[in-house]
């Protein structure tokens, strides 16, 4: 999905002293998205292997610094047109508490304007785009009365460095991205969601207990268990399952596994869509398709 990167990524993979320095790091450090980002935000090159490498071994120390203070924290609100379809089954209003939400942007489905096929729903806010096949789009946004996020490390939309870090740590090619981050940042900016710094097991029954008691509590993550250590992954099933709250997923089958799964339809649909456990689309990385197995019920 990025030529840039990949072509960068092959050039890394050759440059033992480039593969040195980054055996300096801790492990769970040494990832493409953070280098990438990292290079991006101190203002060095990516287009160019030769002149990145030649960046890289001038500024290591910047580099380093930044690579151990900072984790890939990808805010995609992309994600909200795969969250939609069933959000728009439940019955509304909704209490929305999403658990590794980073910024916090995928707490604004309501507020964005979505483009399934011909099928447009809402009329204001960035445009959101995804192909999405096998299901029934929703005719209109959700109501939202309650937004809230828990994050190892929540990032502030007010805060210039967080929006700089959040906009590199987006693909260069990708600038349809950045323009609807900086587009759903602002709508964060003007209505601020609560936003709880803690672990997603330890923290979140507290949080649970602050969402207002007249509205469908749903607690929903995207991308986030593959950070997440296997033990307290399942401690986080196991809490989930029993909260009094609808559970919406997008994972990879490998973090949050699936009986009967069908097949996969390409190698770019690495995440799975469930509703309370059930699986119910394949879907992209970013939220620009799905193909729906599951009954959609919109
Ligand atoms: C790749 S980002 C995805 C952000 C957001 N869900 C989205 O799709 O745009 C994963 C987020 O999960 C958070 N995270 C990882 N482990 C966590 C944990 N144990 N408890 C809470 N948040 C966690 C990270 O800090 C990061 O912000």
């Amino acid at each position: 999905m990025s030529p840039i990167y990949e072509r960068l990524s092959l050039a890394v993979s050759r440059d033992d002293e480039i593969l040195a320095l980054l055996d300096t790091l801790p492990e769970p450090k040494r990832q493409p998205n953070l280098l990438y980002g990292v290079v991006r935000l101190l203002r060095g090159p990516v287009e160019d292997p030769a002149a990145f490498r030649e960046f890289l071994v001038a500024n290591w120390p910047a580099v380093d610094a930044q690579m151990r203070r900072r984790a890939t924290q990808t805010n995609e609100v992309g994600r909200c047109a795969l969250l939609l379809p069933v959000l728009a089954t439940l019955p509304q209003p909704l209490a929305l508490l999403e658990v590794g939400t980073s910024a916090g942007l995928c707490l604004y489905p309501d507020r964005y304007t979505y483009r399934y096929g011909d099928r447009v729903v809402g009329s204001d806010g960035p445009v959101l785009t995804c192909a999405a096949t096998g299901v029934a789009p929703p005719r209109r946004r959700p109501e939202v009365v309650w937004r809230a996020g828990l994050d190892l490390n929540p990032l502030d939309v007010t805060d210039a460095a967080d929006v700089a870090w959040l906009e590199a740590l987006i693909w260069p090619e990708h600038t349809h991205r950045r323009t609807r981050l900086r587009a759903a940042a602002a709508i964060a900016a003007a209505d601020p969601p609560l936003l709880v710094r803690g672990d997603l097991v330890d923290d979140l029954p507290a949080l649970v207990d602050r969402a207002p008691a007249d509205a469908t509590l749903v607690v929903f993550h995207t991308s986030v268990l593959y950070q997440v250590p296997e033990p307290r992954r399942a401690a986080f099933v196991e809490l989930v399952t029993r909260l009094p709250a609808r559970w919406v997923s997008v994972e990879g089958p490998h973090v949050l596994a699936y009986d009967d799964l069908p097949d996969q339809p390409d190698e770019g649909f690495h995440n799975v869509l469930a509703l309370d456990g059930k699986p119910l689309a394949w879907t992209r990385g970013h939220g620009e398709a799905a193909v729906w197995f599951g009954p959609s019920g919109a």
